[in-house]
Order: structure tokens, then sequence, then C-alpha cells
């Protein structure tokens, strides 16, 4: 059985939570392998609509076992929410929800952190979600975090939290005139955690060995994008983890041999949140167009996003960096209703053509070169096969594939769980 890293092709919100559910009716283990809460995974089935921001997208599959990986950063307070919203609806978690005692926990100084800094920033901010997520990772590297498995070693966790209450007050008090970090109550707040998470803290490592040994179904589920990657994303304006393949591999804890297929999920067309360059950004009439069909709104924010046309230089530069062995486009449907449809193929700069992402300065100054093609005036919501579809929506795709380079194994026609087109052999 492959193991498939699913993975962001743009700027985040690309469908990974829809394409996680679809295809988790066939997976035996589903993990989150980076990120935090600053993820919005939404799903819509016969459950109801969710917007899963830390449980794994496979959760309304009752045979998935469903693993928060080491490598990622758990609101303990989110987590708990949605799991009594999940089991409010009738999924079982206990049994088959596994958080990894490596995951680092975020606490509200990481969040009053974020805050602070993006106000620190004035009228240039990074637009994080502010969920804490760039305070968390750098407790992480800087060795001081607090980890899932700390809340089970009660007189280890006290000095720690002691430890840290103590440093970030300082910096709080110093930097900030802001109140102390105050470590009864940081402690107070573990213990309601440990308390309520016992039944879901473990090492995942010999449930992932055991996995692999056995050949299983295994869905590693990406937080965001590869174009706000921490490395290979548009620096500063990324985030603190790995949305790439490589990230899935430590992240929950896979040799990256055995990872054998990526999933890229792009949307038929490019939205962002938050600030940096976006080259296709639309700023007019049809930007608004597209945000208000394809309902663009953030699903951990609920910020309107940026909307542009689908970037073909910024997939195909995904598609490199992360290695997508197949691409899965969403959100076809928005476009039922256009006269024509655009693709940037390559930019302008400075009087050259560029067709690669270059650094985020210049990336700011691009142009994008556009080529246009015929829109299909017809509803795409019911098809289920490709020939279902207007031979315009497929030249559209044929071109997508053309110039990114990978083909097409999944298509979006709608936000539902069976709203998809399967395309490709082996698929689910
Ligand atoms: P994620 O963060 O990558 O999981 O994506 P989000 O959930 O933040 O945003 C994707 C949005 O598009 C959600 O509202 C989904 O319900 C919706 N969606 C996903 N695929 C499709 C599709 O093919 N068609 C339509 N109309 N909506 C879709
Ligand atoms: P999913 O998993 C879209 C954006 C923020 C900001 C930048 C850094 O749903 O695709 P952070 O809070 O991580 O420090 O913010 O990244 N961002 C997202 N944009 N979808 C997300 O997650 C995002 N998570 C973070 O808007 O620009
Ligand atoms: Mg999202």
């Amino acid at each position: 059985m492959p193991v498939t890293a699913v993975v962001g092709a743009q700027w985040g919100d690309e469908g990974k939570g829809k394409v996680i559910d679809t295809l988790a009716a066939h997976a035996d283990v589903v993990v989150r392998y980076n990120g935090g809460n600053n993820a919005g995974h939404t799903i819509q089935n016969e459950h109801g609509t969710f917007r899963l921001h830390l449980l794994p997208s496979g959760i309304f599959h009752p045979a998935a076992q469903c693993v928060i990986g080491p490598g990622v950063v758990v609101n303990a307070d989110v987590l708990l929410g949605e799991i009594d919203e999940v089991e409010g609806v009738g999924m079982p978690t206990v049994g088959r929800l596994w958080l990894d005692e490596r995951a680092h926990l975020v606490f509200p100084y990481h969040i009053a952190l974020d805050e602070l800094e993006e106000v620190a920033r004035g009228g240039a901010p990074h637009g994080t979600t502010k969920q804490g997520i760039w305070p968390v990772y750098s407790d992480k590297a800087a060795r001081i975090g607090i980890r899932v498995g700390d809340l089970l070693e009660e007189g280890h966790l006290a000095e720690q939290v002691r430890f840290v209450a103590g440093r970030k007050t300082a910096l709080f008090r110093g930097v900030y005139r802001h109140e102390q970090v105050d470590a009864e109550t940081m402690l107070a707040a573990c213990m309601h955690w440990a308390d309520r998470l016992r039944p879901y803290i473990t090492d995942t490592h010999p449930l992932m060995q055991e996995a692999l040994r056995a050949d299983r179904m295994i869905l590693l589920e990406g937080q965001l994008g590869v174009m706000r990657d921490l490395d290979w994303g548009l620096y500063p304006y990324v985030t603190s983890s790995t949305t790439l393949p490589g990230g899935a591999s430590s992240g929950a804890g896979i040799p990256p041999y055995r990872i054998t297929r990526v999933l890229g999920i792009a949307k038929a067309y490019t939205t962002a949140v938050g600030s940096g360059p976006m080259p296709t950004e639309l700023r007019g009439e049809i930007g608004d167009r597209i945000r208000e069909l394809g309902q663009e709104y953030g699903a951990t924010t609920r910020r309107p996003r940026r909307c542009g046309w689908f970037d073909g230089v910024a997939a195909r530069f995904a598609a490199e960096v992360a290695g997508f062995t197949h691409l899965a486009v969403m959100k076809l449907d928005i476009f039922d209703t256009f006269d024509l449809v655009r693709i940037a193929v390559a930019y302008r700069l400075n009087g050259r053509t560029l067709h690669t992402v270059p650094h985020t300065a210049a990336m700011a100054r691009v142009e994008p070169i556009y080529e246009d093609l015929p829109g299909w005036h017809a509803s795409t919501h019911g098809a289920r096969h490709l020939t279902d579809l207007p031979v315009e929506a497929r030249a559209f795709l044929r071109r997508i594939e053309e110039i990114v380079g990978v083909p097409i194994a999944m298509i979006g026609v709608g936000a539902g769980r069976s709203d998809v087109i399967f395309t490709q052999e082996g698929i689910p």
C-alpha cells in the first residue's frame, strides 16, 4: 500500500481537508504532521460541516486511526473543543485518536507574543493567524518548549513551567511592558489538559512502525502550502513549520523512502490570507466574484481571502520542490459561469521572462504573463467522470497538467465528500 502525503500546492486552503475526508474512506491511518491550529480544514459530509484545526481530517471514518504527530504544535483547549464536537455527532475518538508525546504545547503566552509582535510591526504586519505558531516553534528550536508527554510527568513539568514562566515574564515585562506569565496558572491548565487528554497521549512510533510493517494505507495530512513553507516559501511571509513531504517524514515519523505518493492539492485559482507577494491577485470585480462564489473567507480567522487566477509558475515550482506525483485540482465548479479563465504561464521582471519563483522582493515586482482559455458556461457540480465535463473545462485542466508537469488525479466540483472526479487508476 502506498504512503501518500497530501500537500498544499499554493498558499494554503486548497481543499486538503476535503481531499483527506474523501480519501480516508480507504485509509487505515491519517496523520497530521505539521503546523497547529493555524490550520482550518473544512469538511462537509453526512455529519455536517466542520472546520478542523487540529484533528486529522480522517476522523469521520471510524475505521481510520488518527494521529497527531510529533511535528504538530497543539493548543490543547482547541483540540478538546474539537474532540467534543466530533463526539457530539457520534464519532468515537477514544482508542483511535492518538496524540504523540513529542508534540509541543501552545500556551496563552505564545498567542500573546504573536499578537504583540504583529502590533509592533505597525502598518506592515505579517498577517499571521495569531495562534502563537512562530512563538511555539521558536521555543521548540530554543529547546525550552513544553511537550505533550511532559503533562504526565508532574514534578518535571512543574520545574519546566516555572523556568519558562520566569524567562517569559522577564521578556514580557522588559520588552513589551506587559503583565507577567504566571506559572501557577499555566500549571493549573496543564493539570486540566493532562486529565482530559490522558486517553489519547502516547508514543506513536510503535503504531506507525506497525502500520508500515503491515503495509497499511497511510495518509499524511499537510498544513498550509508550499508557498508558505519555512524554507521554500516567500520568506518572511511564511509559517514556521515544513509544509513539504520532508516535513511529513519527520513530523509523522515515516522514513522518506516510504512516502511513495505525493498528492499536491491546488485550487483552479489562487487564494492567500495574510501578507506577502501574490502575483496573480485580482483586486477588482473578478477577484470579488471568485471570493463570493468560492466563499473565500478564512476557516480560522474568517478574514476575506485574496483571490486571483491560477498561478502556473508557483504551482510548477511547488510540484518540483515537493515532488508531486499527482495533482488534485479543486473548486473547478467556481468557474462554471465565467466567460474566460486565465493561467499565469510565466512572469515578467525587468524585461526578462521568468519560469520559476524568484526571491521574495523580486516576486513582489513580477508581472504575470497570462494564457486565456474559454469558459464553459455549464454546471460541473454533478460531474463524476472526466467525460461529464464540458470540453472547455477539460482543456483548462489539460493545460494545468502540462504547465505543472504532473498528472491530475482528482478534480473537485463541489464542497461535499462525493463532489469529486477521480481520473487515475489506483486513486483512491
Ligand atoms: P484546506 O485548509 O486546504 O483544508 O482548505 P479550506 O477548508 O481552508 O478551504 C477550502 C474551501 O473550499 C472549503 O470551504 C471547502 O469546503 C471548499 N471546497 C473544497 N473543495 C471544493 C470544491 O471542489 N468545490 C467547492 N465549491 N468547494 C470546495
Ligand atoms: P491551512 O492548513 C491559509 C498564513 C497566515 C500568514 C502566514 C503565517 O488551512 O491551509 P502563521 O499563523 O502560520 O504564523 O501565519 O500563513 N496561514 C494560512 N493561510 N491557510 C492556512 O492553513 C494557514 N495557516 C497560516 O495567514 O500569512
Ligand atoms: Mg484552510
